[in-house]
């Protein structure tokens, strides 16, 4: 039988691509997405696409109601490590209060299977690296806070209820697929800024910060496909599917890459020199996060197909309109 899959943020940069897998493999895909962050282009035809909020008690109800699902993909979150320091009561607000309120609508229509996206985040400063699911969790920033407390929810709904869940810690996702990439507003992230100067939309790249106890005195980080994060969601799923208790996964590639190092891939890749501006440390950074996602790719066979050059390729294509949004629906299989 074809299994119902519902995804909040379906419409959303990693959403929208996961999306697409899952209608590769067969499966009968539901989007909830209230598009504030997200893009309706995004969301391929031959879904169901219910615009709402994660909150609305009446729409998520009824949609629960009228179909019958297997398992929930929870993309629906804020981002945005800058903002949220700015701006915690948005990311308290959106990640945990209306998270609480989704999660117990679950509860109540007896759904017991949910991953979760969660963020390297959740670890803050780390004590050793590379960091392994065992790390403690201390966040540095709300955005990694509330990730944190949604996931000890889903501890407690798993205690309580037997809610089973996965939940993914990704490191910094990149990369373009389908004709989908990074297209927040604000653009914050590194990358797509990067190539925001070498499209002569910009004109000088900020780096924050250069005083990091790390070998160029930038922030390290360890970077991942969307599509490598996409084949994980399929995975963690089918794990899922097959009665898996709950388990939590890092994914990343297990390198670290410096903002310099990422801007002069950057200026090889598009072949456009990147004036840069040193600027002060941005609240909320931790120095360097790189994943060891050793865990996953023992217990679910996962195994990162792309490597950084293919990202940042991949990204500078979509970025210059070398590929066109490609909306059509994805040939389904059976399930
Ligand atoms: N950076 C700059 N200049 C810029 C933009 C970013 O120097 O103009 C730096 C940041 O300060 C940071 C690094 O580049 O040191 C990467 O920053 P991003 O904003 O691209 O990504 P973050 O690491 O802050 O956060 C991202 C996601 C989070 C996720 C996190 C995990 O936005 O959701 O990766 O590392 F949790």
């Amino acid at each position: 039988m074809e299994k119902t899959i519902l995804v909040t943020g379906g419409a959303g940069y990693i959403g929208s691509i996961t999306v697409r897998r899952l209608l590769e493999e067969g499966y009968n895909v539901i989007v909830l997405d209230n598009l504030s962050r997200g893009h309706i282009e995004s969301v391929p035809a031959g879904v169901e696409f219910i615009e709402g909020d994660i909150a609305d008690e009446e729409k998520v109800e009824s949609l629960l109601k009228k179909y019958s699902i297997s398992s929930v993909i929870h993309f629906a979150a804020y981002a945005y490590v800058g903002e949220s320091v700015e701006n915690p009561s948005l990311y308290f607000e959106n990640n945990i209060k209306k998270g609480l309120i989704f999660l117990e609508i679950l509860k109540r229509n007896n759904i017991k299977k949910i991953i979760f996206s969660s963020s390297c985040a959740t670890y803050g400063i780390p004590e050793s690296i590379p960091i392994t699911e065992k790390e403690k969790q201390k966040p540095i920033n709300p955005y990694g806070l509330t990730k944190l407390l949604f996931e000890k929810a889903l501890q407690s709904y798993d205690e309580s209820f037997g809610l089973k869940y996965v939940i993914v810690r990704y490191f910094n996702a990149a990369g373009a697929a389908y004709g989908i990439g990074e297209d927040h507003q604000p653009e914050t992230h590194l990358i797509p800024l990067v190539f925001q100067v070498a499209l002569g939309k910009a004109e000088y790249m900020q780096i924050n910060g250069v005083d990091y106890p790390t070998e160029d005195g930038t922030c390290v980080r360890d970077y991942i496909h969307v599509l490598d994060l996409a084949e994980a969601h399929l995975l963690a799923l089918e794990y899922l599917e097959n009665g898996g208790v709950s388990e939590e996964f890092n994914l990343g590639l297990g390198k670290g890459y410096s903002v310099r190092q990422i801007i002069d891939l950057c200026q090889e890749i598009t072949s456009h020199p990147i004036p840069i501006k040193i600027s002060k440390r941005r609240t909320g950074d931790p120095a360097y996060l790189v994943a060891s996602a050793e865990k996953i790719k023992k217990e679910l066979g996962w195994q990162a197909k792309y490597a950084m050059k293919d990202m940042i390729q991949s990204a500078w294509d979509w970025h210059r309109g070398d590929v066109l949004l490609e909306m059509k629906s994805v040939e389904k299989g059976k399930k």
